[in-house]
């Protein structure tokens, strides 16, 4: 028994690693669903909180189950007294990931429940997999809010119960009333994000939850795989490439000067996508809509977005490069008021989702991951004492 150089694949790539209900991706049709519903549906019709049932449970919910899940994640926004008391001896200049991978990750130690895990048999307790699943995704909008004000120096602002996933995040954010648009905007976006396959994070979350440990751990564990520049954080890189290019006279010379030098135009490309990232289009759609309602003024980085868009369909489109989703969901998030380095939190907080969905599952058909390697080192070697080494 074993294997052979040639089955090798780095990076997994191609390896079926899993069986999943849950999401699929054309990427020769730009086509995205989550169990059977194509992205632009939801994002036309659905809510961030129908969404993630309809990816937790696998079908829509009645009118009744969206009621009742949306009032449970609503009372479950406050967060405990004494993790806000270590968030506050946070660094200041913390990054927004590691806050909320270390927050997500003390969650299991305020709340009980984790010994269930410890039987593989109790991971089919709904009860139990449900009331972690809301306490998780109820309390991961919350936390990146708060630490925005706590880095400043200020209290929190505290959540209301009134408000949906994306409303209040915007208004913990803020301290206003979230303007409709907006979040309307944010919810898409939340949708947007909430599942994409088995990338990196969500493989993360596989072989964390295929040890049973507990649901913060799987989270944690996949917030922080998710906080790499390879996998969640090129939106913040192209609102700064849009800076830099300044107006939309400069790109074409922007462009052309970068790919002469071999380097990559952020937000634009895609492993698994080979058109326009079926997500960027909605967003795209989004950022019309914005500019209709702001009476056709646009802020330059739109403008300019749309002209590095245009010059890169013709430069890079033979390609199969086009915008992927970080493409405009920076510049809106931007445009909310939100600093850069807080979009892969979001991200975060709505793939919490599909992580979540992942994992339920997995424990539900759990054989733990266990992959093989090819050994490249020595072989047997005689060990020299220590004085009698050169
Ligand atoms: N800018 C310029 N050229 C790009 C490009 C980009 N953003 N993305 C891909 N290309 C080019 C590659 O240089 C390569 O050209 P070549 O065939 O002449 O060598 C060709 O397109 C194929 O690209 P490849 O690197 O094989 O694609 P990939 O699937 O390995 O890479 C990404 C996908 C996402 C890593 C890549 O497109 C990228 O780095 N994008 C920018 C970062 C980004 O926006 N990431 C967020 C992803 S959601």
């Amino acid at each position: 028994m074993g294997f052979l150089m040639s089955d090798f694949l780095p990076g997994l790539e191609g390896v079926a690693a899993t069986k999943s209900a849950i999401s699929y991706i054309d990427g020769e049709k730009g086509i995205l669903s989550y169990r059977g519903y194509p992205i632009e549906t939801l994002a036309a019709n659905s809510s961030f909180e129908e969404t993630t049932l309809l990816l937790l449970d696998g079908e829509l919910p009645s009118a009744k189950e969206l009621d009742g899940f949306t009032s449970d994640l609503r009372s479950h926004y406050r967060i405990k007294y004494h993790i806000r008391e270590m968030m506050r001896h946070f660094p200041s200049t913390g990054h927004p990931m590691d806050m909320l991978q270390t927050a997500v990750s003390s969650l299991g130690m305020f709340y009980p429940g984790t010994e269930c895990l410890t039987n593989a048999a109790v991971c089919e307790d709904l009860n139990y997999v449900r009331n972690m699943t809301v306490n998780i995704i109820a309390q991961m909008a919350p936390l990146v809010a708060m630490w925005e004000h706590m880095r400043q120096g200020y209290d929190p602002i505290e959540p209301r119960q009134d408000l949906s996933v994306a409303e209040n995040l915007l208004y913990m954010f803020t301290g206003k009333e979230p303007d409709p648009l907006m979040a309307k905007i944010m919810d898409v976006c939340l949708i947007l994000h909430a599942e994409h396959t088995l990338n990196a994070s969500t493989f993360s979350a596989l072989v964390s939850g295929s040890t049973l440990a507990t649901p913060y751990s799987v989270i944690s564990g996949a917030i922080g795989t998710l906080s790499g520049p390879l996998h969640g954080g090129a939106n913040s890189y192209v609102v700064d490439m849009l800076k830099e290019i300044g107006s939309p006279k400069k790109a074409e010379k922007w462009i052309d000067k970068r790919l002469a030098n071999k380097e990559v135009i952020w937000g634009m490309g895609h492993r698994e996508y080979k058109v326009k990232d079926p997500r960027a289009t909605i967003l795209h759609k989004l950022v019309a809509e914005l500019m209709e309602d702001r009476g056709g003024s646009l802020d330059q980085a739109f403008e300019t977005a749309m002209k590095v868009e245009e010059i890169c369909a013709e430069r890079l489109g033979h390609k199969g490069v086009y915008p992927n989703v970080d493409f405009y969901s920076g510049i809106l998030y931007a445009e909310m008021g939100i600093p850069a380095d807080q979009f892969t939190a979001i991200f975060a907080v709505a793939r919490s989702a599909g992580w979540l969905a992942h994992w339920r599952e997995q424990i539900s058909n759990n054989r733990i991951y266990r992959p093989t390697q090819i050994y490249t080192g020595s072989g047997v070697r005689e060990y020299v004492a220590l004085a009698e080494r050169g």
